[in-house]
């Protein structure tokens, strides 16, 4: 099997392609990623090399270069990540939003469409992974987004996820393509560009500089593992029901004033500083505007029906992700300081 992986240099595609690439040697995996801001081949440095790997550099925007990679590399199947996601850019710039997440999307439809509906569609999957903010926000109660949750996103991030995800939808209805979708609650772990708040809050900590915390820090939001998305992505993958959605949460909410003190006595208990001494560095900044209160995943559907579970707890994780951005402050230094996008620029010229 041939499965194009888009998005694949970035966070959680990393994860997605180094999982595959392992598991599955008799699977080739090909990553498409425009190597945005976001998307780092560092990310992948250890399996570059692997038989069953190649990495494309591409733009899901472009239709022209979407029709004629399918045309040449005939992908048996899809699993989509690339996207911008992140809701803060989504504020200043929600075109960029709509041009990869909506018409990216929709170019990758056409194109597996395509070329699959004339022989068939029978052994092709197409799977769009999208997010649990296209349901809303949640008030502080018992409730939890399933996928029966009526959409309601309030970014022109979410707005754009929300929107990709009915067309994926549209063309397993209309036209009959065999699609998955699954929508994942917040991932933490090694690789998150440190523009998210957990990279970001180790990468300030680490440097001493202050760690915004927006608003009072009441917004709640349910953590997961990134590698536990990524097995997830697996037993959906494999094992989903097309045509199906499945919500994908670590059964973890915290507050982010909470989260964010918790990182600090991790951090100072790794650095041996004293106790309380991070937590000084917490700075209260303005709100990010439309600022979804709570998001809460009701992951029972994939645990039920495919078995699926997260495989550590949030202080296992934390620990892990503190532990591995202490070891990569290398990683760390060249994403801050743009080394990596001028390194990439030079790389990929003309490609
Ligand atoms: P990311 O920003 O870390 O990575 C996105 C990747 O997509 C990057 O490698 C980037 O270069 C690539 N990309 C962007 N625009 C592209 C384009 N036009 N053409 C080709 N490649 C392009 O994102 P992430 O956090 O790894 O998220 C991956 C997917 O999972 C996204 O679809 C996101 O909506 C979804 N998701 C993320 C989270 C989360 O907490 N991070 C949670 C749920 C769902
Ligand atoms: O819920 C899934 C989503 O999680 C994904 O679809 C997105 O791609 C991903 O970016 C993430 O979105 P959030 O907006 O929840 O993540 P972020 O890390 O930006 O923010 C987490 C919470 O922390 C949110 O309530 C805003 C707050 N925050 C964020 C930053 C960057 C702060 O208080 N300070 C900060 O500096």
């Amino acid at each position: 099997m041939k499965i194009l992986i888009t998005g694949g240099a970035g966070f959680i595609g990393s994860h997605v392609v180094r999982l595959f690439v392992m598991k599955y040697p008799n699977y080739q995996i090909i990553n498409l990623d425009a190597l945005t801001y976001a998307g780092n081949l560092e990310n992948l440095r250890d399996v570059e090399g692997a038989p069953n790997y190649r990495f494309v550099k591409g733009d899901i925007a472009d239709q022209a270069f979407i029709d004629e990679l399918f045309a040449r590399e005939e992908p048996d199947a899809v699993i989509h990540l690339a996207a911008e996601s992140h809701v803060d850019r989504s504020i200043t710039d929600p075109m960029a939003f709509v041009k990869t997440n909506v018409i990216g999307t929709v170019n990758l439809l056409n194109a597996a469409r395509n070329l699959w509906q004339p022989g068939g569609y029978a052994g092709h999957t197409f799977y769009h992974v999208s997010t649990d903010e296209v349901y809303g926000s949640l008030d502080f109660g018992p409730e939890m987004f399933t996928e029966d949750t009526a959409y309601d996103p309030r970014s022109p991030y979410s707005a754009s996820k929300a929107s990709s995800d009915h067309f994926v939808r549209a063309w397993h209805h209309t036209y009959g393509l065999p699609i998955k979708l699954s929508n994942c609650s917040n991932n933490y772990g090694p690789n998150h560009f440190p523009e998210k708040l957990i990279p970001l809050a180790i990468h300030r900590l680490r440097t001493g500089q202050p760690v915004p915390v927006y608003g009072k820090g009441e917004n709640v939001r349910d953590w997961l593992f990134v590698k536990d998305h990524a097995t997830a992505i697996d037993a959906v993958f494999h094992n989903g029901k097309l045509g199906d959605t499945y919500n994908i949460g670590g059964v973890n909410e915290w507050q982010n004033l909470k989260l964010i003190e918790l990182l600090c006595d991790v951090v100072d208990e790794k650095t041996g500083q004293g106790p309380g001494t991070s937590r000084r560095l917490i700075k209260f900044v303005t709100d990010r505007a439309g600022h979804d209160m709570r998001y809460a995943i009701d992951s029972s559907k994939i645990m039920n029906e495919l078995g699926w579970k997260p495989s550590v707890t949030f202080e296992q994780g934390l620990a892990q992700t503190v532990d591995w951005y202490l070891a990569n402050e290398e990683w760390l230094n060249s994403v801050t300081s743009g080394a990596y996008q001028d390194y990439n620029t030079k790389q990929y010229a003309g490609r």
